[in-house]
């Protein structure tokens, strides 16, 4: 039997055709060099007032970051330094490491070319500064030795905030397709014995939490995967502490960074052997290996640096400093005080209900009121969050008489009118989703999953781009005078796809976010006016790249004060107060079931912007006097929050008690939070903080907020500014969610 079957299978195999082997045949070849270019060495130094990097040419091409830090007066003596280029790790310092020649550590580059190689070795050609007011920037054109990708470094250094803002341009000069694999913004190298890194985790409701780590050797990797609500998991910033395990407020040099890219990102810190840090900082490649066709060049998003000398509060102060003047959309400036429907009401309000919520916060001294979810969706009515989006027209039963109607009741009161969209969501259960089924993210065959009820809309498509920003433009037309639009995006993308890009679905991410940046620089163009508050599920988009184009974020969808503490803390790491949407909700909190005093949230909410989020009407007559007290007493140094210098003066990682300060340019002016959140029971003698920022020689009248007796001795007197702060001062926190706010007076 079984010699049968073998004589069967031989016969096959004899009657098969005969077919030459299969393996490549391998043509005669001969390794052809291209020589490295010889260039002359030269260093290019790139100062703010008080920092320095210091970039060097060598020889062979290849460009060195050789220092970032203090300010060298002779940067020209780096010219004796040598080149590594014999490394057996291969070269590194490079001020933008490529895939390839002898780079073996992450790049920021790498390309793969059409040939099926993946070879990147960047050289200098040349470079050119030019300069603004207030900035230098420079330009730093790189080349492949041996095809035509071309690189282009621009470095912006803002003298006065001592900022440096990165981007990098990538020029495919070649004649065929190449695929950009990783595209770093930039990458930085810097040499210190030991790194701190503290950065920003989260989820819903608990966004923004601080966490620090001592670099061990490797990589350490911060990323987002998440599509939209890019931020809500990680943050795109950190700081880092060099020389130390310890995170210090006031002393030390610390660099911090922030990406503004509303995407999915990566910063990746990779410790060598020789311990010295590359940072890169850019788009994350995840499911982005990027097409750039011949002749094409793709802009990388920037990423922000600044250095300070006087801890993570100097570095803090720079970031601020330069976003209220370059990085937000109508940076530093005092936007309104307001009532948001949504804690209040949320889906189940009718005219009079909103008009009742009007008078209030008219009545209070509030200055703006904003519709928050509810307001759309006839045939699918918004009643729940189930169904409507994508339906933006007004709800006719809850609302008959229109949104002019309410917009012109608040504006009667001396209000401005705010409302809530989130264009870039539909729900399954709404004619949008019916109408346009290739406009919902997704992927052949599979699955849509839902999150909150709601599918994302593909924004890599142009025609989605364009209904976006009608959704935009026909909410402005809904009554005369919107002042302000509340933007949400409640929803990550999963099971990620674009029936518009077709074979091309490694462009999704990439494409997504700069369709969101197209829509929103249409609406700048259109409504310069209007204030844009960046909300997605609170802070799912804080980031410096979503603030080019919107004035605040929506911190977080967390409103306790006491988590407010922390995240606001965080938060002001890297952004400044004037972004901070801070509400002061009911008790106890619908997030987080705690019960905090009303006093106590509105101190925490007053280092922010303010708002209240809930139904006035059931305000006790005692509740009114701390809220009308409160947000005149706001009023008053407001401008302080949104425009000063903030100097943290007790972290609430650290202890008992959170205590910042905001203090005027001119130091002639500033306000003090204090709060005490875990119960001491030593605390007799009271806290003492030890102010900062003050000037020294002025004296400041002292003058507590909001309450008819003081808890500190001092209250009502002039100090002297060295007194305040080198003696300090110290209110009675005595019991959890104490608080007190200072206003302080040159006199
Ligand atoms: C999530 C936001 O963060 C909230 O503030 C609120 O606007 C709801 N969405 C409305 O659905």
């Amino acid at each position: 039997m079984h010699m049968r079957l073998t004589a069967l299978v031989l016969a096959i195999i004899l009657a098969l055709p005969y077919q030459p082997s299969q393996a490549r045949k391998v043509k005669k070849f001969v390794h052809q060099t291209v020589a490295v270019p010889q260039v002359e060495k030269k260093v290019i130094p790139i100062e703010t007032n008080n920092t320095s990097l210091v970039l060097l040419v060598h020889q062979n091409g290849q460009l060195e970051t050789a220092h970032y830090g203090a300010p060298i007066s002779h940067p020209e003596q780096f010219l004796g330094a040598g080149v590594n280029t014999e490394d057996y790790n291969g070269f590194r310092g490079a001020s933008y490491p490529a895939t390839g020649g002898r780079y073996i550590g992450e790049p920021a580059l790498h390309v793969k070319y059409a040939d099926g190689t993946h070879n990147t070795e960047l050289y200098y050609v040349s470079h050119q500064v030019t300069s603004r007011e207030g900035c230098v920037t420079t330009a730093i054109d790189l080349k492949d030795y041996v095809t035509e990708l071309q690189v282009r470094l621009v470095y912006d250094a803002y003298l006065a905030e001592d900022v440096l803002v990165q981007h990098t341009e990538i020029l495919n000069g070649g004649k065929a397709p190449v695929q950009l694999l990783n595209y770093a913004s930039s990458s930085l190298y810097l040499d210190a014995d030991d790194y701190l890194l503290t950065h920003f985790y989260g989820a819903w409701a608990t966004d923004m939490q601080m966490e620090s780590e001592v670099l061990g050797h490797d990589m350490k990797v911060i990323e987002s995967r998440r599509g939209t609500q890019a931020t809500q998991g990680n943050n795109p910033s950190f700081l880092l502490s060099l020389n130390t395990r310890e995170f210090s407020e006031t002393s030390g040099e610390v660099v911090a960074g922030a990406l503004a890219w509303s995407g999915n990102f990566r910063l990746s810190f990779e410790k060598d052997d020789a311990h010295r840090l590359n940072v890169l900082a850019g788009i994350s490649p995840f499911s982005s290996a990027y097409p750039l066709a011949a002749g094409n060049t793709f802009v990388t998003p920037e990423m922000i640096y600044t250095y300070s000398f006087s801890g993570a509060g100097g570095a803090s102060r720079n970031l601020h400093r330069w976003a209220r003047k370059y990085g937000v959309y109508g940076g530093g400036k005092v936007n309104p005080t307001l009532l948001n429907s949504w804690e209040g009401a949320y889906f189940t309000f009718t005219t009079e209900t909103l008009l009742r919520m009007m008078d209030d916060a008219a009545g209070m001294g509030l200055e703006m009121f904003v519709l928050d979810d509810g307001w759309f969706g006839n045939d699918y009515p918004r009643n729940n969050d189930d169904a409507g989006l994508g339906d933006w027209e007004v709800n006719v039963s809850k609302l008959p008489e229109g949104i002019e109607y309410l917009a012109s009741h608040a504006h009667s009161k001396g209000l401005k009118f705010g409302i809530w969209i989130e264009p870039e969501m539909v729900n399954p259960r709404s004619n949008l989703a019916q109408a346009h089924p290739e406009w919902v993210v997704q992927s052949p065959g599979r699955e849509i999953y839902q999150g909150r009820n709601q599918w994302v809309l593909d924004l890599s498509n142009p025609a989605v781009e364009d209904f976006v920003f009608g959704i935009f433009d026909r909410t402005m037309q809904l009554a005369p005078g919107i002042d302000y639009i509340k933007w949400d995006c409640n929803r990550v993308v999963q099971s990620f796809g674009s029936p518009y890009l077709e074979a091309d679905q490694d462009k999704f991410f990439v494409d997504y976010c700069q369709g969101l940046y197209n829509v929103m620089r249409r609406i700048r163009e259109k409504y310069p006016q209007v204030i844009v508050q960046c909300c997605s599920s609170g802070g799912g988009r804080v980031d410096y790249g979503a603030l080019k184009y919107c004035n605040e974020v929506w911190t977080s969808d967390n409103t306790d004060g006491l988590s407010r503490v922390y995240m606001q803390y965080a938060t002001s790491l890297i952004y400044p107060a004037c972004i901070m949407g801070s509400h002061v909700s009911t008790v106890p909190n619908h997030q987080t079931g705690n019960v905090t005093p009303l006093k106590f949230r509105f101190d925490v909410a007053c280092a922010g912007r303010l708002g209240l989020e809930l139904q006035p009407k059931y305000f006790t007559e005692q509740d009114r006097i701390t809220v009308d007290r409160c947000i005149a007493s706001y009023k008053q140094y407001r401008d302080l929050v949104f425009g000063g210098d903030l100097y943290r003066l007790a972290s609430p990682y650290d202890g008992s008690y959170y205590g910042l300060m905001y203090v005027s340019p001119d130091k002639r002016r500033a306000v003090v939070f204090t709060y005490c959140i875990h119960f001491e029971p030593r605390t007799v003698g009271g806290k003492v903080f030890r102010l900062q920022g003050l000037d020294s020689q002025l004296s400041y009248s002292v003058v507590e907020q909001n309450v008819d007796n003081s808890c500190w001795w001092g209250n009502s007197s002039t100090f002297t500014g060295d007194f305040l702060m080198n003696g300090g001062f110290n209110p009675t926190l005595y019991g959890l969610y104490t608080s007190a706010v200072f206003l302080l007076e040159a006199r």
